[in-house]
């Protein structure tokens, strides 16, 4: 099994890490568009080109699927990918829904979904949510989180007047949906915010019960070989990738 994995930039790495600890995949192409980073900000018809363009990219490689780590691509561009691919490709925001069914039983709980603009726009968590009885639902847009992360800024003044910016009408929540890839980089601070007893979710914590469910795995693969691509300076991306995923 040949797995590409696409982010706008290094926040799709925390998939990965979901998967790595599980040998699914003998080889994993991770590329991050990190010259045009972040997609949050921008509208439709540009993430769907520019996820297109990814797209493309994966062709040189023969995969047999495609992870859009990215929950501001699978809300808005995973059908015109998958017309576009010769092979199987899956977002995240199913599976950070499948995590919070798994964590949460009462669905009365007060559930907070972080994302960038755009994921918040396109209501994309609320929908499968809602759906599934979960309606003590409240949003916000965190998208100044990408660029941080992106600066490998993961705690200090600057998160925590971020923090202050857009949490500071927030009621405290039971859980908090990080319906962005990049804020598990930052879930530690995230987490003493809020306190111990707010649960936080991310939707790599079931990508693996996800695809295990969806797709047959009749081998695993102990070593799985990595390459990291990125759009600008991939030099940085996999020095970020070293750090984050503990890689000699
Ligand atoms: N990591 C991304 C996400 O999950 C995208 C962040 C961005 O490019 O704005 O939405």
């Amino acid at each position: 099994m040949k797995l590409g994995v696409f982010d706008s930039g290094i926040g799709g790495l925390t998939v990965v890490k979901s998967l790595l600890s599980h040998n699914l995949f003998e080889e994993i192409v991770y590329f991050g568009d990190t010259a045009r980073v972040p997609y949050g900000i921008k509208d439709k018809n540009t993430i769907v080109r520019y996820a297109i363009e990814a797209v493309e990219f994966f062709k040189n490689f023969e995969l047999d699927l495609i992870i859009v780590a990215c929950n501001t691509v699978s809300a808005y561009a995973l059908e015109e990918m998958r017309e576009n691919s010769t092979c199987p490709i899956i977002g995240v925001v199913d599976s950070g829904v499948l995590a919070t069914v798994n964590a949460l039983s009462e669905k009365n709980s007060n559930i907070l979904i972080l994302g960038t603009k755009a994921t918040i726009n396109s209501k994309a968590y609320e929908i499968g949510l809602h759906a599934l009885g979960y309606k003590n639902l409240q949003t916000k847009a965190t998208g100044l989180f990408v660029p941080i992360v992106e600066e490998e800024i993961y705690n200090g003044e600057i998160l925590q007047a971020a923090f202050r910016h857009y949490f500071k009408e927030i009621e405290v929540p039971h859980a908090i949906i990080l319906g962005c890839t990049h804020f598990p980089l930052i879930s530690q601070e995230i987490q003493k915010y809020f306190g111990k007893d707010t649960l936080l979710i991310h939707s790599g914590d079931a990508i693996v019960e996800y695809l295990e469910r969806e797709f047959s795995f009749p081998k695993r693969y102990k070593n799985p070989e990595l390459k990291f691509f990125a759009s600008e300076n991939p030099e940085a991306l996999r020095n970020v990738a070293k750090k984050w995923l503990n890689l000699v």
